[in-house]
């Protein structure tokens, strides 16, 4: 059987570190691409050679090409420029639009059954982009934003209760950006919810904590995430390559779910070989679905300005 081809646009830190993670699965083999002259070839060559030490023979190549990644089973989309001094948020989005829309032409014209996963912000805006750009059914443009979120708010509540994350289950649905909605009522540390575990405070700035998430690292480093991010994309590109169905919090495009319609936001979807093989729909409380429609609203601005 061939081995599959995951091909990572952008070789910045999130890509650079995303196909590392990918070589390093030994499950695919991998292209990164970026506009860059020489910053994809080095990064792949680099990842390469760590194949020897590591014991993995996946084939890792850097390419300005987009016909190197011709056939790819998933395409990850990380290009994007970040926000630079005196740019509005409005100019980044149409800056990160121009970028996003021309890759995932280049993508479609290459692999045209692929799957695509959206990383570059701002992502649910950018996931529309994809798939107005690409004319790919829903099921195969994904957003990733939803585990990474979560993985952060499991993080937090895991170091409130004095545990260990892997007993820490949780949920964060809605929009990618403050407006998301991390669920205190579905979260549990060994099967005890937070709201019995924790006082109502401590889950507060828990809540608020985890929306700033992304902002807390951008204070500490200057730059945004890299390491959990690509982590939590190698999780959607395992449960695609390997079919695993699982559920996991996602940006999907939503055609009646929650009462939502014709747009991207975070929620739990089954994620399997043909991409987003169902959207579950949680029995939410008022309050939970006051917030996600909340946070629909703000990503429903964002897509108001690309069109406009
Ligand atoms: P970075 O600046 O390190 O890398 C971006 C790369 O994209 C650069 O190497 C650049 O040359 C490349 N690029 C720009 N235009 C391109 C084009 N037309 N074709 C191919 N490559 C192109 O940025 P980083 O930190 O890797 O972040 C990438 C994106 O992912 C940003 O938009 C960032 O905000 C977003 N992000 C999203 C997360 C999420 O949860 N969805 C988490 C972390 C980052
Ligand atoms: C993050 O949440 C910036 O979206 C990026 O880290």
């Amino acid at each position: 059987m061939a081995k599959s081809k995951v091909t990572v646009v952008g070789a910045g830190n999130v890509g650079g570190t995303t196909a590392q993670r990918l070589a390093e699965r030994n499950y695919s083999d991998v292209v990164l691409v970026d506009i860059v002259e020489g910053l994809p070839q080095g990064k792949a060559l680099d990842i390469l050679e760590s194949g020897p030490v590591l014991g993995f023979d996946a084939v890792v190549t850097g390419t300005n090409d987009y016909a190197d990644t011709a056939g790819s089973d998933i395409v990850v989309i990380t290009s994007g420029s970040p926000r630079k001094p005196g740019m509005s948020r409005d100019d980044l989005l149409k800056t990160n639009q121009d970028i996003v829309s021309s890759v995932t032409e280049q993508v479609v014209e290459h692999s045209p059954e692929s799957i695509i996963v959206v990383v570059a912000n701002p992502l649910d805006a950018m996931c529309h982009v994809t798939l107005e750009t690409s004319g790919f059914p829903r099921e195969r443009v994904v957003g990733m934003a939803g585990i990474l979120d979560t993985a952060r708010y499991r993080t937090f509540i895991a170091e409130e209760a004095g545990a260990s994350v892997r007993d820490v289950f949780a949920l964060v649905l809605g929009g990618h950006g403050d407006t998301m909605v991390p669920l205190p009522s579905m979260a549990t540390v060994g099967g005890v919810s937070i709201t019995e575990l924790l006082p109502e405070d401590r889950v507060e700035e828990i809540v608020q904590r985890t929306r700033q998430g992304g902002a807390e690292i951008v204070d500490h480093m200057g730059t945004s995430a890299f390491y959990a991010p690509s982590a939590a994309v190698v999780e959607m590109v395992d449960a695609i390559l390997l079919d695993q169905k699982r559920i996991l919090p996602c940006a999907a495009y939503l055609q009646g779910e929650y009462g939502l319609n014709d747009l991207f936001v975070g929620v739990p979807v089954k994620l399997g070989a043909a991409g987003v093989e169902e959207v579950i729909e949680l029995d939410l409380t008022e309050p939970e679905m006051h917030d996600l429609n909340n946070s629909a609203d703000s990503v429903r601005e964002l897509v108001e300005v690309l069109n406009g």
